[in-house]
């Protein structure tokens, strides 16, 4: 079994994993020059033998203990029907939502439209040491939502009124959603993924009256559903402070990552019965050598006695050196 799996279902302390978001990503030169010659970030995505090397491009050089297979949160809007596009220095672009398009969708048709990252997965696996975790991963029903219907007006601003105007049921959607995330998951998983992560990036969005229906109901039953085909989770609610706790005692994921807002020692008091994942501004890899290991050393004090694994408060900034990455991963190996 891999120690991911060991630290996040027989919650074993002694185990030490790493991994981190975005470990395949802009500041690897290898993965630059594929994407250089792969302007379609998409086609990219459905590529599957160039998304296995990728995936495999950070495991090779820093022997990490888990890989995330490469693939992005908006492939299952793409498998829907919407047109996604990744505008340079402007993020992703997705085409209108249509609604009876959207619930018109069928699995069958949506799971062949994803099959190359199943073979991804596939492929990935027979070359990846028994002992290491493919990671899969989706996006929690809102956070897919914010880019469905284009309600996020800049960083920190959502178009509520977008929402409310349209005569949609947001409900009913969120459901429709959750069915086909769920037939995702599955497949990726007997395609050879052993952990599902749950991206919920934008959690931090949403108006307190409706944080329950629309972050922490949704990810239960996608949780839930884990749970019954015994897959090991972790969510990442990203951005909702102190609700953490009562993400967690809702939601029970197997691992919950925390971001770099969250102080490590009130995550230790508060979320109890989970494994905690990551929590270290990715910033700070790009700070002095001194200044990201004192940082990391937070963290891994912090958690020294219960089930840890250690990651970030977000994904690797495409800014980061990558012999930064190494350092940190030989720290926290050496601790
Ligand atoms: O973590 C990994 O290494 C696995 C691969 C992965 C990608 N995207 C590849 C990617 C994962 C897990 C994601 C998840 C994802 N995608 C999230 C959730 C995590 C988070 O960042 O909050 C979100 C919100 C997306 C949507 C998305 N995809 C955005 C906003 C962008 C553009 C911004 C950016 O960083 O470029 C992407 C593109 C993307 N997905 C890249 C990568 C490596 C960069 C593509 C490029 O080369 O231009």
């Amino acid at each position: 079994m891999s120690t991911l799996r060991k630290i996040l279902v027989d919650k074993d302390n002694s185990c030490k994993s790493v991994w981190f978001m975005r470990q395949a990503g802009r500041y690897l030169p290898e993965f630059v020059e594929i994407r250089s010659e792969n302007q379609n970030f998409i086609d990219l995505c459905l590529n599957s033998e160039l998304s296995s090397k990728i995936t495999l491009q950070p495991i090779k050089r820093f022997n990490l203990d888990s890989a995330i297979i490469f693939s992005d949160i908006l492939m299952v809007p793409y498998a829907l029907g919407q047109d996604v596009k990744f505008v340079k220095d402007q993020g992703p672009e997705l085409s209108g939502f249509n609604i009876e398009k959207f619930f018109d969708n069928n699995e069958k048709e949506f799971s062949q439209k994803l099959n190359p990252v199943y073979k991804a997965i596939e492929i990935t696996r027979k070359s990846l040491d028994r002992d290491k975790s493919l990671i899969a991963f989706i996006g929690a029903p809102w956070t897919l939502l914010v880019y469905m219907l284009n309600i996020k007006k800049n960083k920190t601003e959502m178009d509520f009124n977008k929402l409310n105007k349209k005569d949609i049921d947001i409900n009913k959607i969120l459901n429709k959603l959750i069915k086909f995330l769920c037939v995702h998951v599955n497949n990726q998983i007997s395609a050879g993924a052993d952990v599902i992560q749950i991206f919920d990036s934008w959690a931090g969005m949403i108006p307190h009256n409706n944080i329950k229906d629309y972050c922490f109901i949704p990810n239960t039953k996608i949780v839930n559903f884990c749970k019954r085909e015994k897959i090991p989770n972790i969510c990442f609610p990203k951005g909702i402070k102190e609700k953490y706790e009562d993400f967690n005692e809702m939601v029970k994921p197997n691992g919950i990552n925390i971001d770099y807002d969250i102080d490590p020692l009130w995550a230790k008091n508060k979320l109890r019965g989970t494994t905690i994942q990551g929590g270290l501004d990715p910033k700070k890899l790009l700070k002095t050598e001194e200044e990201m290991l004192e940082g990391a050393t937070k963290y891994i004090k912090a958690f020294k006695d219960i089930p840890y694994v250690f990651n970030l408060g977000h994904g690797l900034l495409p800014e980061t050196d990558p012999d930064r990455v190494k350092k940190l991963i030989e720290f926290y190996r050496n601790y």
